[in-house]
């Protein structure tokens, strides 16, 4: 963002932001008329009740009762209140807005540390606070931290969102505007959280694509979760081929976005925040049919590498529709043992679907 002199608002450059401008202008506009109200008045009573020299003062007992009073009173209860229920519901219709991502929307990782942004994308390209996004696309940003509190702000974006270690949070966007924006940290986060800044730079389609096509050279996020997956050896039990067919670990084939029985009887949605659970503290939902064999990979994953993880999970989701007789763990039940499946999904197929969204289909 090049300085344009003094601006008392940093650069509109999303879809969100003008109602968010304009439910702050309506905010700041009813304060400066009651705050210029209230001095007036103060100023004007000062001046006209003033004490002068020889003057006994007149004061008459005010009646408590009358209708005139009570009118004053319920007028000046119910305006405030009308006005107030406005901010608070033009405010909670923005809210839910920003916190809810549209479903066709562009996934992005991002990962917050002191003190610096690590992101992630889809097809492999990584950046360090720079974040290159397309123009007019809806945006998701899931985000975590490897430490402390911290909090990706994006002012010409009008949004920001809590970054919180041990956990996935969301922000989206539709930037309006190409151009390079600030980045900020906005929750303290130690000695140089205030160095904690960085660029967005959103780009038309075709720039977008250019830029990614410069990649990381590992191959896509699903691809190199793939390898991770490998190498610590989940598929010696989340597989389908192993002991006959039987993995001593739930199918993950559609496992991301389904419901998952739980041994208790409980159930819960297969989301980020699940799958970095399973394997972080896998004795703290065991899904049913299942026991409780397998051991934490806590201390052997980095963050980054879970969300490469988390997106390997998700590929599996994809390619479901190709293996569909298996069923998804979530239909497993106690004592059910998984159907035998043609074989785990080849290199091929997981890395056709994780080359998931790729600019322009829409
Ligand atoms: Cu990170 Cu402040």
């Amino acid at each position: 963002m090049q300085a344009h002199g003094f601006s008392l608002f940093p650069e509109a450059a999303s879809s969100i932001a003008g109602e968010v401008d304009a439910l702050y202008a309506f905010m700041v506009l009813v304060s400066a008329f009651f705050s210029l109200l209230i001095a007036f008045l103060i100023i004007y009573f000062a001046v006209k009740y003033r004490h002068r020299p020889g003057v006994k003062p007149t004061f008459k007992p005010v009646d408590d009762h009358s209708i005139g009073g009570m009118v004053l009173e319920i007028v000046w209860t119910a305006i405030p209140l009308g006005l107030s229920m406005i901010m608070f519901v033009w405010g909670v219709s923005i809210y839910f807005t920003e916190s809810r991502p549209p479903a066709d929307s562009m996934e992005i990782y991002v990962t917050g540390k002191q003190w610096m942004w690590k992101i992630q994308h889809m097809e492999g390209a990584r950046e360090i606070n720079e974040l290159h996004v397309p123009v007019n696309r809806n945006i998701k940003l899931t985000m975590t931290s490897e430490d402390v509190l911290h909090d990706f702000s994006l002012p010409a974006f009008r949004t920001k969102a809590d970054v919180v270690p041990g956990r996935y949070t969301t922000e989206w966007f539709k930037a309006t505007k190409e151009g390079s924006y600030h980045i900020f940290c906005a929750e303290y986060c130690g000695t140089k959280h205030s160095e904690m800044v960085g660029t967005v730079y959103v780009l038309s389609e075709s720039d977008y694509t250019a830029w990614l096509a410069r990649g990381s050279g590992e191959g896509s996020m699903a691809e190199q979760g793939q390898a991770l997956f490998n190498q610590l050896g989940c598929g010696n039990c989340h597989a389908s081929v192993v002991n006959n067919g039987i993995g001593r670990g739930p199918n993950l084939n559609g496992v991301f976005g389904s419901r998952v029985d739980l041994k208790d009887g409980k159930s819960i949605k297969a989301d980020e925040s699940y799958i970095r659970e399973s394997v972080l503290y896998p004795q703290s939902k065991i899904v049913a049919g299942f026991d409780d064999v397998m051991p934490t990979f806590k201390g052997l994953i980095s963050d980054d590498g879970m969300l490469k993880l988390i997106e390997y999970v998700k590929s599996l989701g994809l390619s479901h529709g190709a293996l569909n007789n298996m069923p998804p763990a979530s239909t497993m039940t106690s004592g059910t043992a998984p159907v035998p499946g043609p074989g785990r999904p080849g290199n091929g197929k997981a890395a056709a679907s994780a080359a998931g969204p790729t600019p322009g289909n829409k």
